[in-house]
Parts: structure tokens; C-alpha cells; sequence
């Protein structure tokens, strides 16, 4: 039987506070009906953690989730022993025998699981998990036990892709995987965000941000100069600046400039002089528009 109805689906976009994301979120929902693993991906600050979350909460709000790191290895994810297990002191060795990793955890609690930030983990880190997807098993060697993978599973994983930091996929793992695109929202749905959250924000101040929101997205997708353009959450919190700036007696241009600056910085090559140049110019024109 599916996990979730279509009234489920109606909840679920209803009270999600990431808005303008709808297609996404019910791809995702009709193929987590179907049994398959998800995984959301596009660049960040686009609200992929918080739609991952915000459904998994829906589905069952005690699932475990975790956040995977440069330094994570099969160790965490699945288990073995820990470094402490070879200690000298016989109290402590014992105290520290097996751990068992978050997927052997998620699996023998029967919770769904959020791995968060998954590329930022090399594939190494998840042979186990492969295992596990590929099979519906996954052997514990150290323990001579085999888990079986519980019926009507969730698994939901956020990945960025090619961003600084991150891994590149193996295509075996990728394949286990139906991805799942988290874009930049359409123009209309800031703005309605924008008139919510910030609702003392005056109107060309508003445009000026959506604005430079597109024209930094066009210099990342079309020009390819920029490592990324301004996500959502930065039209939010440029947004936000300005209007508490405003309000404490800054004038609408030097509100934004600063703001722009600011979030600047975020989506350029911070170590790179002309990247951060070609954001700075683009905020000071843009500023002279409102
Ligand atoms: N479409 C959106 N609607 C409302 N808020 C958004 C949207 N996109 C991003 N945000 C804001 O950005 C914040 C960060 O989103 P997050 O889920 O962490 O993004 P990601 O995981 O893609 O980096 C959210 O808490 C939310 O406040
Ligand atoms: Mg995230």
C-alpha cells in the first residue's frame, strides 16, 4: 500500500514554509510512494534541508538525520569498532566495543533517515549504504549480522553538486538514487515571500533585490562567471537587512548597496579578486536604478 495519499500530498505542500517549490516537493513525494531513495540537489540556500525535513517530519517525526562531513567515513554511516575499543584500560575498552553507524541505527529502529550535505562525504564513505540499496541487506561483518532494509523505508539525502567542497558521486551510488532538482523559485513566489516577511520593505527597494537576485543567477547560468548566483534565502535576508536598516533611519540606496555587498561576498569566488569585483559593481549599478 502507498505511504502517502494524495490528501497527504495537499498537507504536506499546504504547510510547508518553502514556497514555490510545489513540483519538486510532489516528485519527490510520488517517488517516495514508489520506494525509491531521494535525492535533492541544486545550489544552496535554496531550502532543499528544509523540504527534506519538512517532509520526513510529516512521514514520521521521529526519523534520525545526519549531516555528512569531509572527514565521514563507513565508520559513521554504517559502524565498527571504535578507536577506544584498543585502549589499554580494560573498563574502557569494553565501554567503547561496536558503534553502530547512523544507517545500522536508522534501520534497526525502524526510522527513516535524512542524510544531509551528502556530497560533502566521499563515496567511499557509503559502500555500505549501497549495499544496502542495491541488495536490501546490509551485512554487519564485525557483528555477523545481516539487516534487512524495513518495509516502506524513507531515505532522503541533499547534495549540491560541484560546489567547493563537495565530492564527486560515484555513478554506481548516483544510480540508487532518483535526483531531484531544487531550483531558484520563479520571480512572483520572492516577491510574495518578500511582501509576507518584510512587509515595511519599500516597493522599488523590493524590485532592486529581485533584481540583482536574476541578474547574479544569469551571471552563474548563462555567463558562467559567477560560482553561483543569490539564493532565496539571500533575497531573504538582504530583504530583511534592509528593511530593519530603513527603519532605523538609512536611506533606500545605501540600505541595499551594503545588503548587495554583503551577499556578495557569499556567492562570489571570495578568493578570487575579480569575482568579488564583478559583484560589487553590479550592486553599486543596481543601487543607482532605485
Ligand atoms: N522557496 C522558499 N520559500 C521560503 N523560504 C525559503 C525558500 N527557499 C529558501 N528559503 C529560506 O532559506 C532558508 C535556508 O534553506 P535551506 O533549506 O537550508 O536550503 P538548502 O538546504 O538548499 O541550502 C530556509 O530556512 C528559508 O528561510
Ligand atoms: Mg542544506
Amino acid at each position: 500500500m502507498a505511504l502517502l495519499s494524495r490528501d497527504d500530498y495537499v498537507r504536506i505542500l499546504e504547510t510547508c514554509q518553502i514556497k514555490g517549490q510545489d513540483d519538486a516537493i510532489l516528485k519527490a513525494l510520488r517517488y517516495i510512494n514508489l520506494g525509491y531513495a531521494i535525492m535533492l540537489y541544486g545550489p544552496a540556500g535554496n531550502g532543499k534541508t528544509s523540504i527534506a525535513s519538512h517532509m520526513l517530519d510529516y512521514i514520521s517525526k521521529d526519523y534520525l538525520k545526519i549531516e555528512a562531513t569531509e572527514g565521514m567515513t563507513e565508520y559513521h554511516v554504517i559502524g565498527g569498532f571504535h578507536p577506544l575499543s584498543m585502549s589499554g584500560d580494560r573498563e574502557l575498552s569494553k565501554k567503547f566495543m561496536y558503534k553502530d553507524g547512523i544507517v545500522a541505527r536508522a534501520i534497526q529502529e525502524d526510522k527513516n533517515l535524512l542524510i544531509d550535505e551528502f556530497t560533502r562525504a566521499p563515496s567511499s564513505a557509503y559502500s555500505g549504504l549501497f549495499m544496502l540499496l542495491s541488495l536490501g541487506e546490509l551485512p554487519l561483518e564485525h557483528k555477523e549480522e545481516v539487516l534487512r532494509m524495513p518495509e516502506n523505508w524513507v531515505l532522503v539525502v541533499t547534495a549540491n553538486f560541484g560546489d567547493d567542497g563537495t565530492f564527486k558521486l560515484s555513478s554506481a551510488l548516483k544510480r540508487r538514487f532518483i535526483p531531484i532538482m531544487v531550483g531558484y523559485p520563479k520571480r512572483y513566489t520572492e516577491e510574495k515571500l518578500l511582501t509576507e516577511i518584510t512587509p515595511e520593505l519599500p516597493g522599488n527597494v523590493s524590485k532592486g533585490i529581485l533584481d540583482f537576485a536574476e541578474k547574479t543567477r544569469e551571471l552563474w547560468s548563462k555567463e558562467k562567471v559567477l560560482p553561483q548566483g543569490l539564493s532565496t534565502d539571500g533575497v531573504i535576508k538582504m530583504a530583511r537587512y534592509c528593511e530593519l536598516s530603513i527603519r532605523e533611519g538609512t536611506d533606500n540606496v545605501t540600505a541595499f548597496t551594503d545588503a548587495a555587498i554583503h551577499q556578495g561576498v557569499i556567492i562570489a569566488d571570495e578568493t578570487d579578486y575579480l569575482s568579488l569585483q564583478l559583484v560589487q559593481e553590479l550592486a553599486l549599478d543596481m543601487a543607482k536604478k532605485i
